[in-house]
């Protein structure tokens, strides 16, 4: 989950980045001008071909109340694979921003929590209301649809391991994935899980991460996976090699907003946990898998971003949120404007840019979905990756050969010598100017008015 915080005015008031989120970040500014003046795996048998996959979809942060249009757009697509990335239901629920009255949800004053757990049977009903909705009924006949979860669908914003109702929340996302009742899934601590598809030699296997039943407490810098998923996380990477491994993480691994947009932008991403973070590249590095790349969701926005230092090959990760929920959609026009406008300006030295992009930052904070397409026919194959609009537009897009994503020995040593370095760069360790950018305009602007307000 995403979140925001005003912390020069208050000590650390954290918002949950939702609709009027960015209104919020702006309040500072109105209330100046308002002064006087374990394992388990489905493996394709031998003997039996499995048929060739090319095409997946993916998608997260579907609001189960709102329409739904964009199935529409991903029925078009034909995929052979759909992959639910978190935030499936919206499963908590949440009080209204309020400083002032009895239920104070905001500010050092605060008296309630801004979010609170559904009941079980709540919980169900927005679940089958989800898997109803006319869309996605026809993609889950059509399509193997699989995936995991993120905050909202666990059970409550922002949650990890300490939440009372993860238990219960993983019986109704297994039912909703129509996980067989005897499957080792249901009884495992936590929802992940990992296929394999595709005939040898066109193979791709799909590692989907639990990031809420184990994960420690945001700041804590404890464990993101827990032992014993990183334990079957290694099983899996130094396992049978695949053409392609798609990692499947709720939340961001590569982009760390939090480092560039604080105190206005706070994401809830693999960047919070810097050791795991190093834990998981160096285990890819290690086990030399090829062709792994992350996707992920949760931020309401759509971003594609590499990194080039922490393997032996780019590593990058395409974020696609939401499927309803987004924050320009869930913002007025003006705001919209100025999501676009701070995204411009918040530095990122992880994000890929492309002509191809519908806007000049690279992010589209619209309703959109994943499409990977694979073309096996060609040698090497080829992996296109869009993110598309409600209409099925492509409003970003990577592509590069299989060949590119291969876990050669590099001669010489050290990290980053093999020449692909354009993303190796952490954004916590460009300049102090460009990562305070956002807070000095911020300042600026601030201060702008005060002077107006008492000249
Ligand atoms: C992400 O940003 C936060 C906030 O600046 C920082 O504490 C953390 O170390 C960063 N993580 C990485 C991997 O750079
Ligand atoms: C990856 O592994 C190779 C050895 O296979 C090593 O030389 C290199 O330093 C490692 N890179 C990182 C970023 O750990
Ligand atoms: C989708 O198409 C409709 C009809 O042509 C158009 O009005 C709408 O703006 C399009 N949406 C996006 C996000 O491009």
């Amino acid at each position: 989950m995403t979140r925001e915080t005003m912390a020069p005015l208050t000590k650390r008031l954290s918002l949950p980045f939702q609709s009027h989120s960015l209104l919020l970040t702006l309040l500072p500014c109105l209330i100046l001008l308002l002064l006087p003046s374990r394992s388990l795996s489905s493996h394709p048998s031998p003997g039996s071909p499995s048929p060739v996959v090319s095409r997946i979809a993916f998608g997260s942060c579907a609001k189960q109340s709102s329409p739904q249009p964009i199935w529409d757009a991903i029925l078009d697509f034909h995929p052979d694979l759909f992959v639910w990335m978190g935030d499936n239901i919206y499963g908590d629920n949440k009080r209204p921003f309020r400083i002032f009255g009895e239920q104070r949800t905001i500010g050092p004053w605060k008296n309630v929590d801004r979010f609170f757990p559904s009941s079980q049977e709540e919980l169900k009903r927005r679940y089958e209301l989800a898997k109803n909705k006319p869309g996605y009924a026809e993609l889950s006949q059509r399509t193997k649809v699989i995936g995991t979860w993120d905050d909202h669908d666990y059970g409550l914003n922002d949650a990890g391991k300490e939440f009372a109702g993860k238990d219960v929340s993983q019986k109704l996302l297994m039912d909703f994935l129509d996980e067989p009742e005897d499957s080792p899934r249901r009884k495992q601590a936590g929802v992940y899980a990992s296929y394999v598809y595709g005939p040898e030699g066109k193979q791709i296997k799909v590692i989907v991460l639990d990031t809420r039943y184990h994960r420690d407490p945001i700041f804590s810098d404890g464990t993101f996976l827990g032992d014993a998923q990183w334990e079957w996380l290694e099983k899996e990477l130094k396992g049978p090699k695949t053409e392609l491994t798609i990692i499947v993480s709720s939340v961001q691994v590569i982009s760390n907003l939090s480092a560039t947009g604080y105190p206005l932008l706070f994401t809830e991403c693999w960047g919070n946990f810097p050791k795991e973070r190093e834990r998981l590249f160096k285990l890819i590095n290690d086990s030399k898998r090829s062709g792994v790349f992350f996707i992920s969701g949760d931020v309401h926005f759509g971003e594609i971003a590499r990194y080039d230092c922490g393997s032996l090959y780019p590593i990058y990760d395409i974020t696609s949120s939401g499927l309803t929920r987004s924050l320009e959609e869930d913002s007025t026009p003006a705001v919209a404007f100025l999501i676009r406008a701070i995204f411009q300006i918040v530095p990122s030295t992880m994000r890929v840019f492309s002509a191809n992009c519908r806007h000049k930052s690279c992010i589209y904070a619209r309703p959109n979905f994943g499409a990977i397409e694979v073309n096996w026919d060609v040698s090497p194959p080829r992996v296109k990756i869009e993110l598309r609009d409600v209409n099925g537009s492509s409003v970003n897009e990577v592509s590069f050969l299989l060949s590119e994503l291969q876990a050669r020995e590099v001669s010489g040593t050290g990290e980053c010598e093999s020449g692909y370095q354009q993303h190796c760069t952490l954004e916590r360790e460009s300049s102090w100017l460009l990562r305070k950018r956002l807070t000095l305009i911020l300042w600026v602007v601030v201060t702008g008015i005060l002077r107006r307000i008492f000249s």
